[in-house]
């Protein structure tokens, strides 16, 4: 059954240069990219994207990060896209990643456990929520970048 997912390539990502690359990975295993959208995040947006995380010592360094540059938001698509998404990315930390999963999208293009270079819905529940947060659906169907 046919599944969506949210990636993120986050700044040092993009800013590193391995955005065609990444894409090229995701379009190689058979995912569907179907929203694309290149933006700059502020503050109130990461912390609202992030809320979770905002009792963590590493949630001010988290938002720092993810406004420090340009990010690309896409929704991807195949059938098991939340898990096979979360595979190919690998271990959150890319030093360890390069240890355990040297082919994962983290171990190759990722630096540290904070810039990581990537993000996956972790659960079917979390990839609603952060594709709903990202992309509304608009009543023909089709999704569209919110403001
Ligand atoms: P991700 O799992 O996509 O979403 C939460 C992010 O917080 C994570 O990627 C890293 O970028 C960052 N992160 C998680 N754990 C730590 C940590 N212990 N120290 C610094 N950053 C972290």
């Amino acid at each position: 059954e046919t599944e969506r997912t949210l990636a993120i390539i986050k700044p040092d990502g993009v800013s590193g240069n391995h955005t065609n690359s990444v894409k090229e990975t995701i379009l190689n295993h058979g995912f569907k990219i179907t929203e694309e959208s290149l933006i700059q995040l502020d503050e109130d947006r990461v912390k609202r994207f992030y809320a979770e995380h905002s009792s963590r010592s590493f949630f001010p360094s988290l938002v720092e990060y993810m406004t420090s540059g340009p990010v690309l938001i896409m929704v991807l698509e195949k059938g098991n896209a939340i898990a096979d998404w979360r595979a190919l990315i690998g271990p959150t930390d890319p030093l360890k990643a390069k240890v355990t999963h040297p082919h994962s999208v983290r171990a190759i293009c990722g630096l540290n456990l904070q810039e990581n270079c990537v993000h996956g819905s972790d659960s079917p529940q979390s990839a609603s929520r952060e594709i709903s947060f990202f992309f509304k659906t608009t009543s023909s169907g089709y999704a569209s970048k919110h403001d």
